[in-house]
């Protein structure tokens, strides 16, 4: 049986693991941010590796056949990591490259480069902002402290800003539209700050802030490693199948 590690810390990684887990010996790998992760049902091991060189001693320690990149887009580190530790190495890696939402007729987003530049963006005049941001991100916010705040976070976010007028909201996702739309309305929400995450769990506030008519500013995505990838977890399976059990034995 191939050994095959997962880089997660994603639904589609949790996904992917489920369905290999028949044919191959799967181990899920969590940078431990989250404080209680949800069930991955596969084995799972947590915490950052040190770095490129690592993450290519563990590979080597472990045997492990074929490493899979199923970071978030934005956790742009471990993915330059991982596809260093793969040549130093000489394991093949694959990816799952979620595609990034598309601008559609009503958006009005503000496309900016870093957390820095959103912030930035909000301008001068004291507004009411909805943070769909990680936590590592909001604290950037302190710099604009005119603005209100809504923080939606998974895990607490402590400290707390150092800003006068901020009000949190512990949830995970997915968000669905109505509900994403009924909570910018209730708060009376100007703008979204967003990444530019991709999929459906978090799209909602998109559909919802232009719905309202609701300024978007989203930061883009960060540059990525050129490696074999696919956009869907049932494609990545498909060049998974080709791995754990070649051509021949298939009987193709
Ligand atoms: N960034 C986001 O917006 C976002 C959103 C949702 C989920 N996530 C998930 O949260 C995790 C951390 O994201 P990040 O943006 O902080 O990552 P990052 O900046 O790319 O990575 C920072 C360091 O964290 C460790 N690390 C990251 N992902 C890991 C994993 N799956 N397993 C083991 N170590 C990992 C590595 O430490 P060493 O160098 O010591 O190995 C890496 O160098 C990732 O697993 C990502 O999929 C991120």
């Amino acid at each position: 049986m191939k050994t095959i590690l997962i880089l997660g810390g994603t639904t589609e990684a949790r996904q992917l693991a489920g369905r290999l887990a028949m044919r191959a010996s799967v181990t899920l790998s969590l940078a431990g941010r989250t404080e209680s992760p949800v069930a991955q049902g596969v084995p799972v091991r947590v915490g950052g590796f040190g770095g490129a060189d690592g993450l290519a001693s563990y590979i080597r320690e472990t045997g492990t056949d074929l490493l899979i990149d199923a970071t978030h887009p934005y956790a742009a580190r471990i993915s330059a990591n991982a596809a260093q530790a793969a040549r130093l190495s000489r394991v093949p890696i694959l990816a799952l490259r979620r595609p990034g939402w598309k601008r559609v007729e009503g958006d009005r987003w503000i496309e900016v480069d870093t957390v820095g530049a959103a912030v930035q963006a909000l301008g001068d005049t004291p507004r009411r902002v909805f943070l769909a941001l990680g936590r590592q991100e909001v604290a950037a916010f302190e710099a604009a402290a005119q603005h209100h705040y809504l923080i939606r976070s998974v895990d607490p976010i402590e400290p707390k800003l150092a800003v006068p007028d901020a009000d949190y909201l512990l949830a995970r996702g997915p968000f669905r539209e109505p509900d994403e739309r009924a909570l910018l309305s209730e708060q009376r929400i100007e703008i979204v700050v967003s990444k530019n995450s991709g999929g459906v769990a978090t799209y909602g506030k998109i559909a919802a802030a232009r719905a309202l008519g609701i300024e978007v500013i989203m930061v883009r995505r960060p540059a990525l490693p050129e490696v074999p990838s696919a956009e869907t977890v049932e494609a990545l399976g498909a060049m998974v199948d080709h791995f754990v059990e070649p051509a021949a034995e298939r009987g193709v």
